[in-house]
């Protein structure tokens, strides 16, 4: 099953770390490490390492780190074999057969092959002429023969099984179309096509695998979409549609619209930057992508009160992620497909430059929510657009908004200003509580649930962990562990590490980290990382390493490995890495 230690060292020969992240993370050099926004987390100030040197990735806001392979399975959320041939077809590599469990990976090939095949065979149905009603749906809807082939559109036949015939014919199994979600089974067991007499939109990832369809009705009939289900290769809130098309765009922005059909017909019109979500709401993992590739995103959701509702979720989450959210109002059409054929793209290019930041957006919602007329009701919308505006960040925008909204509500900017002043120091003294409570916890958040990578030894735990830190960075050093035995290890974790990485030696095999890579849980690889990160001397790592075996002897000698956690020694150690971090 395990994929041998000589291909992995061919592959993390060939694979260099930063060119892997930076598909993902935008990425500067800052010293001798690149920094980023964290693709794990949601923040506005990278804490997302790369270290070219290691080949290893840490991000000091939430911890999780590895090399590139644990990069890819983490952000992919594939695991470590699938990870391993996604870096290997970059690298131009073969991964070597391996014995057992026809894995993952070939299923997933498998599809990615099944939903090419079947993307390629509606679009060719659609353009044969037996099918005329297809092809004029889309004509009459303006799409130019262009954009059908740039997208890959396409036709399901109106038939229970074309799809099935057409594409077992081509030795694919029935089991795998309904893998793939192309076919369905009913509870008596016969199987039929999902998609039937639809116009089909390909849904293609960042890497041009075809993983899923959305389909539509040629008429008014219900339901009018239906998408792929979640597959192992389609994950609905982590893709995006035309995001594949989008990356190429040299707009600088990105459009965020509702709609395939919107996408659509804002690329046909030059806006390459348009990009949808699948029929979901927006996810958090979709703001991360989406900052991820730009710092400027357009919210142009239809017109109707369901679209303000969801640009308001959709601008909470993209806020979160730093990125500079403006909202575009299509006016005089229901969604910006109707607007460009109505009044075409210079138009919208108008909408685009006279989008509003979101913060006016938000307090123009605000202020509809509320009966002016009404004192009460005027004194609720003032408190609660102090609220909004408090939560701005410059003075400056607090100072703009305030005055506008003042003058909006017939109060003296003054009063206006007064107001967002209170709401500012009821947040800081709320946060402030909640940063004393936090820092009596400071490393609870990163510290593993998982009892093994506790210290229970404190002393014993720290030389542990300086043990592993310095083989990992100079495998020199195993000539002096004779001595030392992994049953004198305190943390399990380490003890096993220490033990697996000195039977490599032994065996004159790899003691890179990132070669045990398959070796270890994701936690237990962030974990790993994270004790990297620790500056090492230079000088006397002899000595340093004599030390901490001399301390893991005694301590093991003592024989007080307790089996309970001691709090006070814990918490020491967890101020003590807090500040190492920091610093
Ligand atoms: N959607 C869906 N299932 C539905 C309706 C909508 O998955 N039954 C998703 C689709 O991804 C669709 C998006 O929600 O693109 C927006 O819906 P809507 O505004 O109704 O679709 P449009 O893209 O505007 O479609 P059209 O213009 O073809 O009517
Ligand atoms: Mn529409």
């Amino acid at each position: 099953m395990a994929i041998p230690d000589s291909f992995l060292e061919e592959l993390n020969a060939r694979t260099d770390i930063v060119d892997v992240v930076s598909g993902y993370v935008s990425l500067t050099k800052k010293g001798n490490r690149y920094w980023g926004l964290c693709p794990f987390h949601s923040e506005k100030t990278p804490s997302f390492s790369v270290s070219p040197d290691r080949q290893m990735c840490y991000c000091f806001g939430c911890h999780k780190g590895g090399g590139a392979i644990h990069f890819i399975m983490e952000v992919e959320n594939v695991s470590f074999p699938d990870a391993v041939n996604i870096l290997a077809q970059r690298a131009g590599l073969q991964v070597p057969e391996t014995r057992g469990n026809p894995d993952n990976r070939k299923r997933r090939e498998r599809l990615y092959q099944l939903n090419k095949d079947a993307a390629r065979w509606y679009h060719q149905n659609l353009l044969e002429s037996a099918h005329r009603s297809a092809l004029n749906y889309f004509t009459n809807r303006g799409l130019s023969r262009r954009t059908i082939t740039n997208f890959g559109l396409g036709y399901a036949l109106d038939q229970w099984d074309g799809l099935i015939r057409e594409m077992t014919q081509r030795g694919y199994e029935k089991a795998e179309l309904l893998d793939a979600g192309l076919a369905i089974k009913t509870d008596k067991g016969r199987i039929y096509d999902r998609f039937r007499n639809r116009v089909m939109f390909p849904i293609i990832d960042l890497r041009g695998n075809v993983i899923g369809f959305g389909g539509r009705v040629l008429d008014d009939s219900t339901p009018k979409y239906l998408n792929s289900p979640d597959t192992i290769i389609f994950n609905k809130s982590k893709n995006l549609f035309a995001l594949n098309l989008a990356r190429k765009s040299k707009r600088g922005m990105l459009i965020l619209t509702e709609g395939y059909m919107d996408t659509i017909a804002l690329h046909q019109a030059g806006f390459d930057c348009a990009i949808a979500s699948l029929g979901t709401s927006l996810t958090e993992e979709h703001a991360r992508m989406i900052a991820q590739r730009t710092g400027q995103v357009v919210i142009s959701y239809d017109s109707d009160s369901a679209g303000v509702n969801a640009a308001q979720r959709a601008i909470g989450l993209l806020n979160k992620t730093g990125v500079s959210v403006k909202v575009l109002k299509v006016t005089g059409a229901k969604d910006p497909d109707e607007f460009i054929k109505k009044y075409g793209p210079d138009a919208f290019q108008k909408l685009i430059e006279r989008s509003e930041s979101h913060i006016e957006f938000r307090l123009l919602q605000v202020k509809g929510k509320y009966d002016l007329k009404q004192d009460d009701q005027r004194v609720a919308c003032i408190q609660e657009m102090a609220e909004t505006i408090a939560a701005l960040p410059g003075p400056a925008e607090r100072e703009v908004y305030g005055g506008r909204m003042a003058k909006d509500l017939g109060i003296s900017p003054d009063t206006m200003l007064h107001e967002i002043e209170q709401c500012r120091r009821r947040n800081y003294r709320k946060e402030q509580r909640q940063r004393e409570r936090r820092a009596l916890q400071p490393v609870q958040q990163h510290q593993p649930e998982d009892r093994r990578l506790r210290y229970d030894n404190m002393r014993s735990g720290k030389a542990e962990e300086g043990v592993i830190r310095l083989l990992l960075g100079d495998a020199s050093l195993f000539a002096q562990t004779g001595e030392l035995s992994p049953e004198d290890f305190t943390v399990p974790l380490y003890g096993r590490v220490f033990g697996q990485l000195r039977q490599r030696w032994n065996d004159q095999r790899s003691t890179d980290l990132n070669a045990m890579g398959q070796e270890l849980t994701g936690e237990e690889m962030n974990l790993l990382v994270s004790i990297l990160q620790h500056p090492v001397s230079q000088t006397n790592r002899e000595q340093a390493m004599a030390d901490y075996i001399k301390t893991i002897q005694t301590e093991a000698l003592k024989g007080k490995r307790a089996g309970t956690v001691d709090d006070s020694a814990l918490m020491a150690f967890r101020k003590q890495k807090h500040r190492e971090e920091t610093t």
